[in-house]
């Protein structure tokens, strides 16, 4: 039991700290509790007296202490509640409201058609590779049969980036074949693999962009022939442009790093810009069983293996199969655009024609 004095001390704080709010809580701990609080006064009065006194005075100054401290506790966590359920009430959502209407995104032309590429090839059991964007000469140029002072290094309209005195020469890959490269001294065969990439030549008009993209696709096995290649091709481009028997012509051309060569054309109308109709031919890459040489610099024995390799024009069979015919558009940027020809996220590509 507390003395009158005390008791008169407890009431009076339980009734204030029982309406104070979080701030005068505050500052009712630091009056009654704090270092020259008034409860810390009468423990320090403490000292002065004598043991007997002390004792019956401690007890109960402790336990006054005790019940402001309690009292304190108890209203924080009352205050605290009460400030949490009105934040909650507050900043409540309605999480069955719709959204705001919200410009939907596209999927540009361009990773449509890898998409669909790599779908396709994916069926006929190929791989997927990349490689970087900055290669060394000997990747884009030497290991693939195309020596120093080559005509065909100056065809290719080639940025070289300034190498430094002990440097080996760096340039822009020029074509996506450097991968073949790559994949060749790195795995052995059976390989098959298609390589979509960005690729770049000093090359600046409406058909032609300094930045553009291709698709290698590289196959090595024992007995591989050009009726492969050619299977290969006319499978890929007619699912790609949902032709069935879409026609494919091979037509004789030179590549350093294949022989024989050979442009890939497909049959289309001029007039109509029919895929597959009329009897007009267009240039969509070029392709080559692989160079002797070429397997040979990859440290694979040309008399036992063979392969075919082709390289596609994104931007070309892209703008072929939905009429696309500025080459520029692709990197403008402009959303206008980009919602017309862009493809919904939400239907994936897939195989047209089935494989
Ligand atoms: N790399 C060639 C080009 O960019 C295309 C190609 C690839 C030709 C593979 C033959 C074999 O023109």
């Amino acid at each position: 039991m507390l003395g009158d004095d005390l008791k008169s001390l407890l009431d009076g704080a339980l009734r204030e700290i029982g309406t104070a709010d979080a701030e005068g809580l505050e500052a009712l701990r630091v009056s009654l509790l704090g270092k020259n609080g008034s409860v810390t006064t009468l423990l320090k009065s403490l000292g002065g007296m004598d043991p007997e006194a002390r004792k019956a005075a401690g007890t109960q100054i402790n336990l006054l202490k005790t019940q402001i401290t309690d009292a304190i506790s108890a209203r924080r966590a009352t205050l605290d509640e009460a400030a949490l359920a009105a934040r909650l009430a507050a900043e409540r959502i309605d999480v069955t409201q719709p959204p705001r209407p919200e410009p939907q995104g596209a999927i540009h032309p361009l990773s449509r058609t890898t998409e669909e590429i790599a779908a396709i090839f994916g069926a006929m059991g190929f791989a997927i590779k990349d490689g970087p964007d900055i290669e060394s000469d000997w990747n884009n140029f030497s290991a693939l049969n195309i020596p120093a002072h080559h005509p065909a290094r100056a065809m290719m309209d080639t940025f070289y980036l300034t190498a430094q005195p002990n440097e080996r020469p760096a340039v822009l890959r020029t074509h996506t074949s450097p991968v073949q490269i790559r994949t060749m001294l790195n795995e052995r065969p059976p390989i098959r693999i298609i390589v979509p990439g960005r690729t770049f030549r000093a090359d600046h008009d409406a058909t032609h962009s300094p930045m553009f993209h291709q698709c290698e696709g590289l196959v090595i096995e024992e007995g591989i022939t050009l009726a492969h290649l050619k299977g290969c091709l006319s499978d890929f481009l007619s699912a790609f442009f949902g032709v069935p028997n879409l026609p494919v012509r091979l037509r004789a051309s030179y590549f350093p790093f294949t022989e024989p060569s050979m442009e890939v054309d497909i049959g289309w109308s001029r007039k109509t810009g029919e895929i597959g109709g009329g009897t007009d031919w267009l240039e969509i890459g070029g392709s080559g069983m692989v160079h002797p040489n070429v397997l040979a610099n990859c440290g694979i024995d040309p008399r036992k293996y063979q392969g075919f390799a082709f390289g596609v024009g994104l931007e070309r069979i892209t703008m072929l199969k939905h009429g696309i015919n500025d080459l520029r558009l692709f990197y403008e940027s402009d959303v206008r655009w980009l919602r017309h020809y862009g493809f919904s996220p939400l239907t994936p590509a897939s195989l047209h024609e089935g494989i």
